[in-house]
């Protein structure tokens, strides 16, 4: 099993219990994997997985499914919610899997809390098959730092993409209701 990387954020468990009392069922998850257009051949990794959402969402498609998150305390919990999905202790810039094992990949408010994204973009390169998609998805914000991105993060993050190798990247917002979000999606070709 690959260790996060050193100065990845690792929450506690009070911290994951708090967090699982309002986010058992975000709908931010289960829209972005109905995007991803999931088929039963994908072979689908969720990136900062939580308490499994997203897994479970996308499981049902039929998909092989696989996630990773740096909490112990998450992966025991996505682990034991989605058991046909293959959870793992690691980070997106470490991630325990090897070269081309996907098809898609997601990463669900999690992007804002990478310590080095460009070391996590080059791993979920490395890890997607050619022609695999990688989907961020992160709430609006009207400033430039919180949780989340704003329009010029959001084109930064696509622009990034493109210098590391990822061709097709597009910024798209998504409305669930009141909440807003961006979609950073690209290729790796
Ligand atoms: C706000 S939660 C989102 C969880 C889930 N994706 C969701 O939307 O419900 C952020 C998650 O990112 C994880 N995380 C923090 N740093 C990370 C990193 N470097 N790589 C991958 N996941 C990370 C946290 O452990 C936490 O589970």
């Amino acid at each position: 099993m690959t260790t996060p990387a050193p100065d990845v954020e690792r929450w506690s468990a009070l911290k994951v219990w708090l967090f699982s009392l309002f986010n058992k069922n975000p709908e931010s998850n289960l829209s972005a994997v109905d995007r991803m257009g999931l088929v039963s051949a994908d072979r689908f990794l969720d990136l900062g997985c939580g308490l499994g959402a997203a897994l479970e969402h996308a499981t049902a498609t039929g998909a092989k499914t696989a996630g990773i998150d740096p909490s112990p305390s998450m992966v025991e919990r996505a682990g034991e919610r989605v058991p046909r999905a293959e959870v793992r202790l690691g980070s997106a810039e470490a991630i325990p899997f090897e070269d081309d094992a996907f098809t898609a990949a997601l990463a669900v408010a999690t992007y804002h809390h990478w310590a080095d994204p460009e070391t996590g973009l080059e791993e979920v390169r490395r890890v997607l098959a050619p022609g695999g998609r990688l989907l961020v998805v992160e709430r609006k914000l009207k400033r430039s730092s919180g949780h989340g991105l704003d329009g010029t993060g959001g084109e930064s993050l696509a622009k990034l993409l493109e210098s590391h190798g990822y061709v097709s990247a597009q910024v798209e917002t998504m409305n669930l209701g009141r909440k807003e979000y961006l979609t950073v999606s690209a290729v790796v070709p």
